[in-house]
C-alpha cells in the first residue's frame, strides 16, 4: 500500500497497542450480519468474507454472545460453546495467514431479546423490568419484545463470569484481542443509562453506580488479556433499541474517566445517532476525558477520516457499511479507487450474496 505523506498521522499511519502493531488506522467495524452456522458456529463463508478483509488495521469481529442467554438475534455467532471456538479459529487463522489483526466483540443483547431465543424459553434479562418498544427478531419473525427479568444481585456475578469466560474462549480461539460492547442499547449499555436502570442498589443510581456492572467486566477481561488486548464501544447518543439517558454528555463523560484509570487498547465511539447520524454531543469534550486511544465511528470517510485523525480528534476510525461493500478497503482508500456501494437488502442473513461476493478492485 502506498502510504500517503504526511508528518502528521493520518489513515494510513501504524499504531502500537502495546506490543501489538496495526499496520494502518482504517479499522474494520463491528458488524451484525447473521450468517453463522448450526450452533451458532462461524462456518466456512464467514471464514472467507473475514479473510478477504484482513487488510484493515484492525478488524473488530461481529457481536457474538458471551453465553446462551446472551443471544438475541438468529444466525449470530457465539464465542461460548467449543464448537464456535474450533469455528473462530478457522476465521482468526484465515486472517492471520493475510497478516490481519483481529479482536473479537463481546455481546450479550439483555432485554433485547425474545424467550423463543433464551434456554428453556425464560424471559430476557436487564437491569430492570423494563419492556423496550418495538420487536425482536426471532426464528418466528418480528415479535413484540417482552418485560424482561430484573437481574437480582446475587445473578450479577454470573454475568461477569460469563464475559471472563468467553475472553478465556476468545484466546483460545486465537483473536489478538477483545473489544466489549457497552454500546447501542444492549446489556451493558442498558445499565450505563438513567432510562433503562432503574435499580436502587449498588448498580443503579448515580452514574459511579450505573457503571459499576461495565467495570466489573472490564476488570475481569483484562484479567484475561491484559488491559492492552482489550477495547470498549460506547454509543452515547445513539437511540437504537430504544435506549435514552436524561444527560449523556455527563454520563460518558464520566464513564469516558473512569476507563482511562486502565491502559485499555482503545474506546471505540460510534458518534451520534446511528439510524438518523444526528450528532449534538461534544465529542471532543468525550475524547479529552479518555486519556488513552480514542477510536471515531459513524459516517466518516476517507476525507473526513483524515481529518479526525490529523486534527487529533480520533486515533483511529472504523468504517462499516464501506467495509461491508468494500473487502480492499485501505487499498482503495490509499490509491482514491472508486468504492463499491453497499446493499442494504443483504446485511442480514443470507448466503454469500452481499456478503463475499463484492469485488476487490481490478
Ligand atoms: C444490528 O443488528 O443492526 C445491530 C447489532 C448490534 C449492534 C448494532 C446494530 O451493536
Amino acid at each position: 500500500m502506498t502510504p500517503v505523506t504526511s508528518d502528521k498521522n493520518n489513515l494510513f499511519s501504524p499504531i502500537l497497542f502495546g506490543d501489538l502493531a496495526l499496520a494502518n488506522r482504517i479499522i474494520m467495524a463491528p458488524l451484525t450480519r447473521n450468517r453463522a452456522g448450526e450452533g451458532n458456529v462461524p462456518q466456512d463463508m464467514n471464514v472467507e468474507y473475514y479473510r478477504q478483509r484482513a487488510g484493515a488495521g484492525l478488524i473488530i469481529s461481529e457481536g457474538s454472545q458471551i453465553s446462551a442467554t446472551g443471544l438475541g438475534y438468529p444466525g449470530t455467532p457465539g464465542i461460548h460453546s467449543k464448537a464456535q471456538v474450533d469455528g473462530w479459529k478457522r476465521v482468526t487463522d484465515a486472517v492471520h495467514d493475510e497478516d490481519g489483526r483481529i479482536f473479537i466483540q463481546l455481546w450479550h443483547t439483555g432485554r433485547i431479546s425474545h424467550s423463543s431465543l433464551q434456554p428453556g424459553q425464560c424471559l430476557p434479562v436487564a437491569p430492570s423490568a423494563l419492556k423496550a418498544a418495538g420487536q425482536a427478531m426471532t426464528h418466528q419473525g418480528l415479535q413484540d419484545f417482552e418485560t424482561p427479568h430484573a437481574l437480582t444481585l446475587d445473578e450479577l456475578p454470573g454475568i461477569v463470569a460469563e464475559y471472563a469466560s468467553a475472553a478465556e474462549n476468545a484466546k483460545a480461539a486465537g483473536f489478538d484481542g477483545v473489544e466489549i460492547h457497552a454500546a447501542n442499547g444492549y446489556l451493558l449499555d442498558q445499565f450505563l443509562r438513567d432510562g433503562t436502570n432503574r435499580r436502587e442498589d449498588a448498580y443503579g443510581g448515580d452514574i459511579a453506580k450505573r457503571m459499576r456492572l461495565l467495570l466489573e467486566v472490564v476488570e475481569a477481561v483484562i484479567a484475561v488479556w491484559g488491559a492492552h488486548r482489550v477495547g470498549v464501544r460506547v454509543s452515547p447518543e445513539n437511540s437504537f433499541n430504544d435506549i435514552k439517558d436524561s444527560q449523556p454528555q455527563q454520563t460518558f463523560n464520566a464513564v469516558a474517566k473512569s476507563l482511562s484509570d486502565y491502559p485499555l487498547a482503545y474506546l471505540h465511539v460510534l458518534e451520534g445517532d446511528m439510524l438518523s447520524g444526528e450528532r449534538q454531543m461534544d465529542y471532543q469534550a468525550l475524547r479529552n476525558c479518555f486519556t488513552g486511544f480514542y477510536m471515531a465511528n459513524n459516517g466518516y470517510d476517507l476525507e473526513s477520516g483524515n481529518s479526525a485523525i490529523e486534527q487529533n480528534h480520533a486515533d483511529m476510525v472504523a468504517f462499516g457499511k464501506l467495509f461491508i461493500a468494500n473487502p480492499d478497503l485501505p487499498v482503495r482508500f490509499a490509491k482514491n479507487l472508486p468504492l463499491n456501494t453497499p446493499d442494504q437488502a443483504t446485511f442480514y442473513g443470507g448466503d454469500e450474496r452481499g456478503y463475499t461476493d463484492y469485488p476487490r478492485y481490478n
